[in-house]
């Protein structure tokens, strides 16, 4: 296969054809013109620039990140946004260099009224902006300062994620945006609220072409309890709330994605981003329902060359499982992930192999468990007492236990 084949894998965001799902989500590797020609390069099939704001951002700090490892979590306050003129100057020049690589504008605007979206949108179709990509989303300059300014009884206009909790701001922005512009409009929705997928069907409703799901959570990561005080953080004086992003978070954006898909049936293009680190966390939210794949903390980890062995082992999964398109691979686990409900639950029950056991013991620790004692030699398992829950088989270091099905 060419490497031109190899690559397209076409999908669409109203009029406008990705050549594959993969999408560079908005975020310090598409801040700079260099880093898009890379992408470009490396074959991805769009980039959304770092969020731009109109005029400028209210908020801006060199960044300062955290990649922890062991957790598979990416956290960071401190973060660096685009004003107007960077954003418009980036996609000017993105669009010159870039011929494959379809170029989003991702941006947001915090005044009361809805000229600055407007005029934002106006701004980014003629700097050559092929997608806009309307952000309700950012936690970080919405929730993590509404924190303070509640408690101080300030008033500031909604933004980001706590704007795109509300159909209402929504609706208007979006019924705004499409009166200037013909550019397809990506909703970038929070799942902030739990509310995600109705106000992604007031958007779909309000003219945007697709909705992204999700954007970063914001949550406390975790400190030195003995030296709490000290930050986390590099060169940063204070713990904040964090935006939390990477691997930890992909099965929440997963269930985002699939109650989306559930809310608003099969017409609608959703992008499903959030902890995608490798070709099967792309295939399992494509499973759940999304038609194109965003990618930010694994870009930030590893770069963009990652791709071209994501296609190859996508392709040779497709061809195992006789998939022509992305298309047929979405959806499919739309029917399968049923109810608490419905869950059907055979008996059984676990059993030790001594031969594999080294009688460690781990096993008869488990706090929910009976059913297990330990000699000399090895575990053993009552069959009468064990519940099947099979916590031990995830315990035991020896693969020793295995479960024994009663099906009826
Ligand atoms: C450091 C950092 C900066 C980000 N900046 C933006 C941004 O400017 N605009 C935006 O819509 N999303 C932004 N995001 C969110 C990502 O685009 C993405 O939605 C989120 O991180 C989840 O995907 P991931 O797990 O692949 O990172 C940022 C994420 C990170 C980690
Ligand atoms: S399956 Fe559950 S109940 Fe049975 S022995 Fe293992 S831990 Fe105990
Ligand atoms: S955890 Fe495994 S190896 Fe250790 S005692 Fe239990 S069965 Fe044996």
């Amino acid at each position: 296969m060419t490497k031109d084949a190899l690559f397209y894998l076409p999908v669409k965001i109203g009029n406008i054809e990705l050549k594959n799902p993969f999408i560079v989500a908005s975020g310090p590797t598409a801040k700079r013109i260099d880093q898009l020609e890379l992408a470009e390069k490396c074959g991805w099939g769009a980039a959304s620039i770092k969020q731009t704001f109109n005029p400028v951002p209210y908020i801006n700090y060199q960044p300062r990140y955290r990649w922890l490892k062991k957790e598979k979590l990416h956290v960071f306050t401190a973060e660096y946004r685009l004003n107007m003129e960077q954003g418009q100057r980036l996609v000017e020049e993105a669009r010159k260099k870039c011929q494959e690589m379809v170029i989003i504008a991702n941006y947001s605007y915090v005044q009361g009224d809805l000229e600055g979206w407007q005029d934002a949108a106006r701004r980014f179709d003629a700097a050559g902006a092929q997608i806009l990509e309307l952000n309700f989303c950012c936690p970080n300059m919405s929730f993590n300062v509404d924190i303070s300014e509640r408690s101080s009884k300030e008033s500031r206009p909604s933004s980001g994620a706590s704007m795109g909790q509300d159909e209402d701001s929504v609706r208007l922005v979006l019924e705004k945006t499409r009166e200037v512009t013909k550019l397809p409009i990506i909703a970038k929705i929070t799942p902030e609220g739990g509310r995600i997928a109705d106000v992604s069907r007031v958007a779909f409703e309000s003219g945007a072409a697709a909705v992204c799901s999700v954007a970063n959570r914001l949550g406390i990561p975790s400190i030195d309890i003995r030296n709490y005080k000290k930050s986390i953080y590099n060169l940063q004086g204070e713990n904040t709330m964090a935006c939390l992003s990477g691997p930890w978070i992909k099965p929440l954006a997963l269930r985002d994605v699939f109650e989306i898909r559930r809310l608003v049936g099969p017409g609608p293009h959703i992008n499903g981003t959030g902890g995608v680190a490798s070709m099967e966390d792309a295939v399992e939210m494509m499973m759940c329902g999304a038609d194109s794949i965003g990618v930010c903390t694994h870009t930030m980890i590893a770069g963009f060359g990652f791709l071209e062995k994501w296609m190859k082992s996508l392709r040779d999964y497709m061809k195992t499982m006789g998939f022509q398109t992305a298309r047929d691979m979405r959806d499919l686990l739309l029917t399968e992930i049923k109810p608490a409900s419905e869950l059907t639950v055979w008996a059984g029950y676990a059993q030790v192999d001594p031969e594999k056991c080294s009688a460690c013991g781990l096993c008869i620790e488990i706090g929910h468990c009976n059913a297990i004692v330990l000699t000399d030699a090895s575990a053993g398992i009552d069959p009468d007492l064990c519940q099947g829950c099979s916590t031990c088989i995830d315990i035991c270091p020896k693969k020793a236990i295995r479960m024994v099905e009663e099906r009826k």
